[in-house]
């Protein structure tokens, strides 16, 4: 083990070379215009994995392709397996002018690499990479087989790796996955995530006139599509906090006192999440915490109103269209069909005769919560502390990742979420980084993370 740390500290500088190269490829997997940066995502992991030694392969899908690399061979002892999953796609970098350097030319200041995708989710799977890497080029066994799937559509919904999943289960008898696309609290607080919210999306469209109405002539008459729909939506949400939606919160228990005792220990006050968020007041779900609001209980977030006219200076108009994103995130038992079904009707039964209403359902994913009480968690929470030297937390997040929900239902194993994110890591945001002191500590994390498992594997 000794070598293999003192390797991954000696290669520091070339790792951060590497991951550059990486987060230079611009793989917005929400935008077409990119579909061949994807590719070249994908086929720049794949030379990467070969180069490593790993068996590599590209699986094209109906989407953006998957690539899968093991250090599983014919030959191999039969070690405990357990797959990493990782996501080579990012989020748009719109608003570019908001960026202080270009999204996709990766800059290093201080201890962070910027770039978009540098931390969601590029960084943290090399990571994870650079610790097999390390095992192989000191000739230190692996304890384990690795095997990482490394996808393109994680922002989009993951629609095709379920059911590549489905169709390629055998080679995933997997004891476990191993995710880091999530958070800690800080580098002093290296964290176990056992829960994440679920997610549903779907969108609003409204039609009202056949075209742009002057406003003067016809305004008053005829009813205004972006009018409504702020009317629709605003009727969505209640002052206090809570969905107003007849049967939004069907089924969902309510959080159990140790469980509110064990969210609030998560060492940030409400002050600081102001500041680092630039808001004067924070809102939200009354009777609960910030930190309680943002991993454990339901939301419905407006994420893009289209309306009217945009472009500079003013135009009186009836706008003909109005539409809008929303998605909600959701936790255990709530199930993504019925959310979707209440809010349609919601939103039908309240539409005025004045205007037409479309509702466009979108990607889902359940929540996920597991006992942070098994081996396969204590063997990750020693490769935290082994790597971070602190005790590591447990904790809750709200962000979601829906194929951890498959590779349970598919695979039937739990996930161990080792995020390495940090809460000023910008993600989905301009200005997104990684921070390369939570990078390296996450390469030994890995390293250390397989000694741990093999000890207590199952087998
Ligand atoms: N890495 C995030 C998920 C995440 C972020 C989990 C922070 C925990 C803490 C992931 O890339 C992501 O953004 N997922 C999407 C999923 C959606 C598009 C289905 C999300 O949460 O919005
Ligand atoms: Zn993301």
């Amino acid at each position: 083990m000794n070598d293999v740390i003192r390797y991954l500290r000696d290669q520091q500088d070339r790792f951060v070379d590497e991951l550059c190269e990486f987060v230079a490829i611009p793989s917005v997997s929400a935008q077409s215009k990119h579909r061949a940066d994807l590719q070249r995502a994908a086929d720049w992991l794949v030379s990467h994995c070969r180069e490593l030694g790993l068996k590599t392969k590209l699986h094209r899908t109906a989407g953006h392709p998957i690539v899968v690399a093991t250090t599983r061979s014919v030959r191999s002892r039969k070690k405990p397996h357990f797959l990493v999953y990782g996501h080579y796609d990012v989020q748009p970098a719109e608003p570019f002018e908001l960026w202080d350097t270009p999204p996709f030319e990766p800059t290093i200041r201080g201890d962070s690499l910027i770039g978009r995708g540098a931390s969601d989710n590029k960084g943290q799977h090399f990571a994870h990479l650079k610790a097999v890497e390390a095992y192989r080029a000191t000739q230190t066994e692996l304890p384990c087989d690795v095997t990482f799937v490394i996808e393109g559509e994680e922002e989009v919904g993951s629609e095709s790796l379920g059911t590549f999943l489905e169709k390629h289960r055998k080679d995933f008898d997997v004891e476990g996955v191993v995710v880091s696309d999530n958070g800690m609290p800080s580098l002093r607080h290296p964290a176990l995530t056992y829960g994440l919210r679920g997610v549903v999306a779907f969108e609003v469209h409204l039609t009202g006139p056949d075209r742009d109405l002057h406003s003067g002539i016809y305004g008053g008459a005829v009813d205004n599509p972006a009018m409504v729909l702020c009317q629709l939506l605003a009727s969505l949400r209640r002052a206090d906090g809570r969905i107003a939606v007849p049967g939004f919160y069907d089924g969902i228990e309510p959080l159990r006192r140790f469980e509110r005792e064990q969210l609030n220990r998560y060492p940030e006050s409400e002050a600081a999440l102001k500041r680092q968020l630039g808001v004067k007041a924070l809102f939200g779900e009354r009777g609960y915490s910030a930190v309680e609001q943002r991993a454990a209980r339901p939301t419905l977030e407006i994420n893009g109103l289209t309306s009217g006219y945009q472009g500079e200076g003013s135009k009186t108009i009836v706008p003909s269209t109005a539409s809008a994103k929303v998605t909600c995130r959701l936790v255990p038992a709530q199930k993504p069909i019925h959310v979707l079904r209440v809010i349609k009707r919601f939103l039908t039964e309240r539409c005025p005769k004045s205007v037409r209403l479309k509702f466009e359902p979108g990607h889902a994913g359940e929540a996920y919560c597991v006992s942070p009480t098994g081996s396969h968690a204590q063997a990750a929470m020693r490769a935290l502390k082994q790597a971070f030297g602190r005790p590591p937390i447990l904790m809750r997040e709200g962000g979601s990742i829906p194929i951890v929900t498959d590779f349970k239902k598919i695979l039937g194993v739990d996930t161990l979420l080792l995020g390495l994110g940090l809460p000023d890591d910008k993600v989905h945001s301009p200005n997104e980084k990684m921070s390369l002191t939570a990078f390296h500590r996450g390469t030994e994390m890995s390293a250390h993370l397989w000694d741990e498992l093999a000890r207590t594997s199952a087998r």
